[in-house]
């Protein structure tokens, strides 16, 4: 079977693909998956390009969908043929949070996805929902979830409230998509025209360029007549913070999120007091979030927006993809 993997230290010029010994007989409690797809989030790019440093030879790609092809003794949850999608903390089955840190994340403290074939425990996958592509579904397992979780876990989102998502990325996209199809109002960011444009027409009430206007959570008030929004999915971390203090409403929510600009900054800590609001940082989620996720999602038509799809040995150039930072929406690998 084909597999990729990250060198230590990383960087994007050393990723392989080669021929390795495909895995043997699933044994009781396991199954055997076929990967066809994975997608790239941020989390991915930082392993592969040496900015997280991980052991030498490690397969990256925390996300994986496929085809279950052979089971082990007692597997009742999964048959062959079933089209299943990876969990991102495979400990993490529900309840509270347990985990602070990537030690048990595939494709990071563990080998991931960019192979064809896998043996792990049934808990490790979930069904992913019916008809979905294997891209599709390889697109749930970190952006679909981290933004499903935000809004409806750490938060109780519900229609007629207003969110603020920030970028075109993966997980911005798929919160605009939940929150729309919740009945939630949307006003959305970007660097370019063109993606505020399509921003509109996936129903963003309201779209702002955040290059163009640097104030922009000013304008989020404004937008709001002068209220403010109730969340915001805050994927930039320290450079966009201040930002979303001026847009969130009294006693709104700020799901911190992601780190696009940097991993540490001032934050301004007595206008944040002053907006009484709350501070959530969160990891992805467990995998009986992915499971209410995907019964969500097959309640409805809401299907993942893919930017590109490349194939496993051109794993270096989707990281370049997103590095270039062109995408709307998610970056695949199908294989
Ligand atoms: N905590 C978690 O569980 C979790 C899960 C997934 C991802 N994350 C984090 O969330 C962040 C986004 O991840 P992703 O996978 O969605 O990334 P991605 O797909 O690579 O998205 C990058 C997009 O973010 C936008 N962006 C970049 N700088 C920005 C800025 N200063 N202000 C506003 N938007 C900006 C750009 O959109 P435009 O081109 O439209 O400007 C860019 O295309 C990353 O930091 C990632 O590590 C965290």
């Amino acid at each position: 079977m084909k597999v990729a993997n990250v060198p230590s230290p990383g960087g994007l010029d050393k990723l392989s693909v080669s021929d390795q010994p495909a895995p043997g007989e699933p044994g009781p409690g396991e199954i055997r998956v076929r990967v066809h797809a994975s997608s790239l989030n941020f989390h991915d790019y930082s392993v592969v390009s040496g900015v997280i440093p991980t052991e030498d030879g490690r397969i990256p790609m925390s996300d994986g969908a496929g085809v279950v092809e052979a089971v082990g003794e007692g597997v009742t949850e999964f048959a062959v043929g079933d089209n299943v999608v990876s969990t991102f903390f495979p400990p993490w089955l529900e309840g509270e949070p347990q985990q602070g840190n990537f030690s048990a994340v595939p494709g990071d403290g563990m080998d991931g996805y960019a192979r064809e074939q896998v043996v792990r425990p049934t808990n490790w996958f979930t069904h992913a929902p019916q008809g979905y592509s294997h891209a599709e579904a390889a697109t749930l397992t970190t952006a679909g979830l981290t933004a499903w979780r935000a809004l409806t876990v750490d938060n109780h989102i519900k229609a007629g409230d207003t969110i603020l998502v920030l970028g075109t990325g993966g997980v911005s996209i798929f919160a605009l998509q939940f929150a729309r199809l919740m009945g939630v109002n949307v006003i959305a960011t970007s660097s370019s025209n063109e993606k505020l444009e399509r921003l509109k027409q996936m129903g963003a009430q309201h779209t702002i360029n955040y290059k163009d206007d640097p104030k922009w959570g000013k304008t989020v008030k404004k937008l709001t007549n002068g209220r403010g929004v109730d969340q915001v999915i805050e994927v930039g971390g320290p450079g966009t913070l201040a930002q979303s203090i001026d847009a969130i409403r009294i006693g709104g929510i700020i799901s911190l999120i992601g780190v696009l600009t940097g991993t540490a900054g001032d934050v301004p800590t007595a206008k944040f007091m002053t907006k009484q609001a709350k501070l959530q940082g969160l990891l992805v989620g467990s995998r009986r979030h992915q499971i209410d996720m995907v019964r969500a999602i097959e309640s409805s038509n809401l299907k993942p927006v893919i930017d590109r799809s490349f194939g496993l040995e051109e794993i270096a150039d989707a990281f370049r993809h997103e590095e270039a930072g062109k995408h709307f929406g998610k970056i695949c690998l199908e294989y």
